[in-house]
């Protein structure tokens, strides 16, 4: 099978479009044909091996995972002796551990749902990660109904599904985000909508609930400053210093005020996966998806999102599917 490979760590030029052996499902494992799959911020940073320390779980030298791509939505080829809750011929989506940007991929059961028939494989492609991402910092942050909530850096992947999940929560959403996205994220039901070029928010503002920060890019002071007594700040994504920030300083501040300020590390999960298919079937989260690419178009596309910010998401077309299963 076609798969894209990387076999050194560097920029989007490691990556190549290769022949493969065709992966074989472990006893608990589903082995899926990728109609779509998506671009993550996980895939530059594994692709580039930085910072360093990803390394360290990833393969020193060289990586230990040829091919990346963490999002898939396609059918099922094969199932594992012991898979019981999927059948050849099903249509799913989820979370694979690597090996995505593939033509088949062997993914965990239990990172795996039934894909919606209302959902095209493009709109569940583009949900799982970042999706899921939102939904725990949201959560993280104790998320509720009449909340006032801020979304910083709420026109990318995770802060467009955070705006979209907040506000089926019943918040009241506040999103920041640059000039060229106000109207999108404001279409996505935010309330408000503040352009950082134009407005600094952590200065002479409105305080919040919860404040989760998609991506960080200020000190976790003016976080802090915009937060309520007793509010929260999650913060999903950032620089080195921003995420030593949030985990040591927003430690400290956890314990020596009502404020609780720190970062998650997200996990795939099968129960919030199902959280996602459900609001995705209501309609009550739209994935913004910013264009379609050919898996020969990876490269391209990570070099986009790195020099370029995407709206939302880049979704991988890998193979159409067939009329029905
Ligand atoms: N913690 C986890 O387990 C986990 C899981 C998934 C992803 N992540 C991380 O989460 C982060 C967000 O991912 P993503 O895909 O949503 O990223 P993204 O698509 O790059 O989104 C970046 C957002 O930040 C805004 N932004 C860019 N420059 C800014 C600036 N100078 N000041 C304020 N805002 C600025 C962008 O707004 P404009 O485009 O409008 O300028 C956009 O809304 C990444 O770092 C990713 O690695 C973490």
């Amino acid at each position: 099978m076609k798969a894209l490979v990387y076999r050194r760590y560097g920029g989007p030029e490691e990556l190549e479009l290769a022949d493969v052996p065709l992966p074989q499902p472990g006893e608990r494992e589903v082995l899926v044909r990728v109609h779509a799959t998506s671009v993550n911020g996980a895939d530059r940073v594994l692709l580039r091996g930085e910072p360093f320390l990803v390394r360290l779980g990833m393969g020193f030298l060289r990586p230990r995972h040829a091919t990346l791509g963490f999002d898939v939505a396609g059918r099922v080829e094969a199932v594992g002796s012991l898979v019981t809750q999927f059948r050849v011929g099903d249509d799913v989506f989820g979370a694979s551990r690597f090996g995505a940007f593939a033509e088949l991929v062997c993914v965990a059961e239990q990172t795996l749902v039934p894909k919606p028939c209302v959902v095209s494989f493009e709109d569940a492609a583009a949900t799982p990660t970042a999706g899921y991402t939102a939904l725990q910092g949201l959560r993280k942050g104790g998320i509720d109904a009449g909340q006032q909530v801020l979304i910083d850096g709420a026109s990318g992947g995770v802060g467009t599904f955070a705006v979209q999940i907040a506000k089926a929560y019943g918040a009241d959403v506040t999103a920041v985000c640059s000039t060229r996205n106000v109207e999108i994220v404001r279409a996505l039901g935010a309330s408000r909508v503040i352009d950082y070029r134009r407005e600094d928010f952590t200065r002479d503002g409105p305080r919040y609930d919860l404040v989760l920060a998609a991506n960080a890019y200020r000190p976790l002071s003016a976080y802090r400053r915009v937060l309520k007594p007793h509010g929260c700040y999650v913060m999903t994504g950032g620089g080195g210093v921003e995420i030593l920030q949030a985990m040591l300083l927003g430690a400290v501040v956890s314990m020596t005020s009502s404020r609780r300020m720190g970062n998650l590390m997200a996990v795939a999960r099968k129960s919030d996966l199902v959280v996602l298919s459900e609001l995705l079937e209501t309609g009550k989260i739209k994935p913004v998806i910013d264009r379609t690419v050919a898996l020969s178009d990876v490269p391209a596309a990570i070099r986009y999102l790195e020099e370029e910010h995407a709206r939302g998401k880049i979704v991988v077309e890998v193979e159409p599917p067939l009329a029905t299963s």
